[in-house]
């Protein structure tokens, strides 16, 4: 199988996070801004823990000042998922890094974000996202700025940071008014925390998707009801890894809980951070999984399903994924 080649779609990648390290040095050259301690000796993200990779991360967003700086930057991700096979994307946009709460200047990022998506030949849709350990008041004021721009290409809402932060209740005000505007809804949720913070996440938010929750696996009870319930997992193996939750693929769950009936689909979450690419995702799934071609089609078929895209868009890129 020649991986990167593999027709695939990608629901779960942070934009922020998908930033090439050498397309952030650039910039910080160009404004002048200091990235010490952002990057080690070989160019690449410095961080350890969880919380010191949210910490790099929101380091390295300070040189992203502009709408022009995230055009580009979308220009630049859509590139290189492009490269790696990827037709249908999803990105986590953060309007907290965009214009600071502002709904006038979160419409001229949007802009220039939406012009440079349009150009490309991957087809995308924008998930304004929530940064959980904010706090619920900024949630709300990030969820009526998705809502004031629903259409278009914002499609869906969501939440990431540290889940281990406030309560998933404490952002159901943010996200009823998502839902009141349409917009698909996705949370972060068993990722670092366990099975509780996935039940909590479900109990009240009532999203569709939930990113990673990969640690459902703890409690057999909450597998049953994500496959009753037809939820669907953004499950990102090689952020997994790499942040420690997993020791390596062979002990990581998608094959188990794919098997236990829960929707899986495959995503890189922050592929520079994480150091993986769609093309490696699919290389690891198959070479130590034993995964095959009907299976990257039946998660690509189930992606689709669960995007957050208009009916004509579902029904042209499913005829893309065949077999399932
Ligand atoms: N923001 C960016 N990447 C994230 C992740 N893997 N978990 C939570 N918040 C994030
Ligand atoms: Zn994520």
């Amino acid at each position: 199988m020649n991986f990167s080649e593999i027709p695939k779609t990608e629901l779960h990648l942070h934009l922020e996070g998908a930033a090439p390290p050498a397309f952030i040095r650039r910039l910080a050259q160009e404004k002048g801004v200091n990235m010490d301690g952002v990057f080690d000796e070989n160019g690449a993200y410095v961080w350890t823990t969880f919380v010191e990779f949210l910490a790099t991360y929101e380091r390295a967003c300070e040189v992203l000042k502009s709408p022009e700086d995230f055009g580009r930057l979308m220009a630049a991700v859509l590139q290189e998922q492009a490269s790696h096979g990827v037709v249908y994307t999803e990105h986590f946009l953060a309007p907290d890094f965009c214009g600071g709460g502002d709904l006038v200047a979160w419409k001229e990022y949007l802009a220039a974000m939406t012009e440079a998506a349009e150009a490309s030949p991957v087809e995308v849709r924008f998930i304004p996202t929530c940064v959980r350990h904010m706090g619920p008041e900024q949630a709300k004021i990030t969820a009526r700025m998705s809502a004031e721009t629903a259409g278009g290409l914002v499609t869906g809402f969501g939440m990431g940071g540290d889940e281990s932060q406030f309560a998933a209740a404490d952002f159901a005000y943010a996200f009823d008014m998502a839902r009141e505007a349409g917009l698909g809804l996705t949370s972060h949720a068993g990722e670092v925390e366990g099975a509780d913070s996935v039940l909590d996440t479900l109990d009240a938010l009532r999203p569709s998707r939930i990113g990673h929750g990969v640690r459902s696996i703890e409690d057999p009870a909450l597998v049953e009801r994500l496959a009753a319930e037809a939820v669907v997992l953004e499950v990102c193996p090689g952020s997994n890894i790499s942040l420690g939750v997993f020791a390596d693929l062979k002990a990581h769950p998608i094959t188990a809980l794919r098997d236990s009936g829960v929707i899986v689909t495959v995503s890189t979450d922050d592929p520079p951070y994480f150091h993986t690419d769609m093309t490696a995702e699919y290389r690891g799934l198959s070479e130590q999984l034993g995964w095959t071609q009907a299976d990257f089609d039946a998660i690509n078929q189930a992606a689709m399903k669960a995007a957050f895209c208009d009916e004509v868009t579902r029904a042209k890129l499913l005829a893309t994924f065949n077999g399932a």
